[in-house]
């Protein structure tokens, strides 16, 4: 996916630097020449070793090295490279880039470069809501610094919050979106179309506290909507709650429940391609309490009533029926029956298969898929989120066709 390209990690000094070598290691697999710069204090949370074992190139850190200078300047470093990554981007780094300083090899890196920039803040929830990071980020922005994530969840420090660096397969995700933007040389064969993508869990409520979820991260859906998104495609994402940032140029509708995403979805239509990636909860508690259910007494007994089933809905609509509709089918057994079935029942076109069982699919980085239409079953080898995604999109590109 990303064959030949240059890009320039600028690792900073946050807890988050040790998942820079995992971003190293995939941006190689994809066929990325990875240079890295180190801020000082990088250093202290990764070694330099590491980082040049793992991208095969030797490490930048000390502006005033000679040996670092006579191999490759610090102007010629900002310019040999399709994109310049800061990840993580700390706060202080953000805050020199804001202001223009150039006191180390990074920062003065980043203030030569003519490349585009995208930054993956992580930091401690407090530092990221503090005003004078908004203010830096809000004029990053202006600067058109490109900025994926933070993340939402538990941070290094106990606290939890917005601040995580975005995980790295998400990561290698928006590098390859700015790529294909910047170089605008991938075929935008969705240009023109309208896609829906659903992604995560629902939350189903119990009382105004309390719900019943499941195990989706909203990884898969959240990819798929970006590969779209890449390809040209104007496309809507209905999400349950998940921890993920919002794909690049992708238009994100959060909902909780099965029913607000089934309003979400058909408020979205008409739409040329639907993807029901979401693991929407088949049933919800009948009635919901206003209060919350006190603990004193017996336990209640919850009474469960089936929820809209989106996929069907969708695949069966009198008015606006999707030109393509694709569900998704996690099965622990007989998958390609299974799923096969499934299709005719919901009346989708296509049933994206994946086996549970081994509990290897929610959350991982990858999947093992088989696509299965009308015309039979095509499986895909393990790929990862990412791949499967850009797959997806290029047969569902094909499949469309050009707009009419
Ligand atoms: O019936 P099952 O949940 O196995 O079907 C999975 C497929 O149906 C997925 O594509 C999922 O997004 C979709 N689905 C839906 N609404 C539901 C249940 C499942 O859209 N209520």
């Amino acid at each position: 996916m990303l064959t030949g390209k240059r890009v320039l990690l600028v690792i900073s000094g946050g807890i988050a630097a040790f998942k820079a070598l995992d971003l190293i290691r995939r941006l190689r697999a994809e066929g990325c020449t990875v240079r890295c710069v180190m801020t000082a204090a990088a250093g202290e949370f990764v070694t330099p070793l590491s980082v040049a074992a793992l991208s095969a190139q030797p490490v930048y850190q000390d502006i005033f090295s000679l040996k670092d200078e006579s191999e490759m300047g610090h102007i010629q470093l900002s310019r040999e490279a399709d994109l310049v990554v800061v990840a993580p981007a700390t706060a202080n780094i953000i805050a020199k880039m804001a202001a223009g300083i150039a006191d180390d090899l990074a920062s003065t890196t980043l203030l030569a470069t003519d490349k585009p920039i995208l930054i993956a803040p992580a930091m401690n929830v407090r530092m990221w809501h503090h005003a004078a990071t908004q203010r830096n980020i809000d004029t990053l922005r202006g600067d058109g610094v490109r900025i994926v994530g933070p993340a939402r969840g538990e941070l290094a420090d106990g606290e939890s919050g917005e601040g995580r660096l975005v995980e790295p397969a998400d990561l290698v995700t928006a590098i390859a979106a700015a790529l294909s933007e910047i170089g605008g040389t991938t075929p935008r064969a969705l240009t023109g179309r309208r896609a829906l993508v659903t992604s995560g869990p629902t939350h189903e409520p119990i009382d105004p506290v309390r719900y019943i979820a499941n195990r989706s991260s909203g990884r898969q859906g959240h990819a798929i909507a970006a590969a779209l998104a890449r390809l040209g495609a104007e496309t809507i994402l209905v999400s349950g709650p998940t921890d993920l940032p919002d794909p690049p140029g992708v238009t994100v509708r959060a909902v909780e429940n099965a029913r607000a995403m089934l309003a979400a979805c058909e408020a979205a239509l008409p739409v040329d391609v639907a993807v029901c990636a979401a693991a929407v909860a088949d049933w919800r508690v009948a009635a919901e309490t206003e209060t919350k259910i006190k603990k004193s007494g017996a336990p209640p007994q919850l009474t469960l009533i089936e929820n809209p089933d989106i996929l069907a809905t969708l695949s069966r609509h009198p008015d606006h029926r999707p030109a393509l509709v694709v569900g998704f089918a996690a099965e622990t057994d007989a998958v390609a029956q299974n799923a096969a079935a499934k299709r005719v029942r919901k009346g989708c076109d296509w049933i994206v298969a994946n086996s549970v069982a081994a509990g290897a699919t929610f959350g991982a980085d990858d999947n093992t898929v088989s696509i299965i239409d009308a015309a039979g079953q095509e499986d895909w080898p393990r790929l990862s989120k990412a791949e499967v995604a850009d797959r997806l999109a290029v047969r569902i590109a094909n499949s469309l066709g050009r707009p009419s």
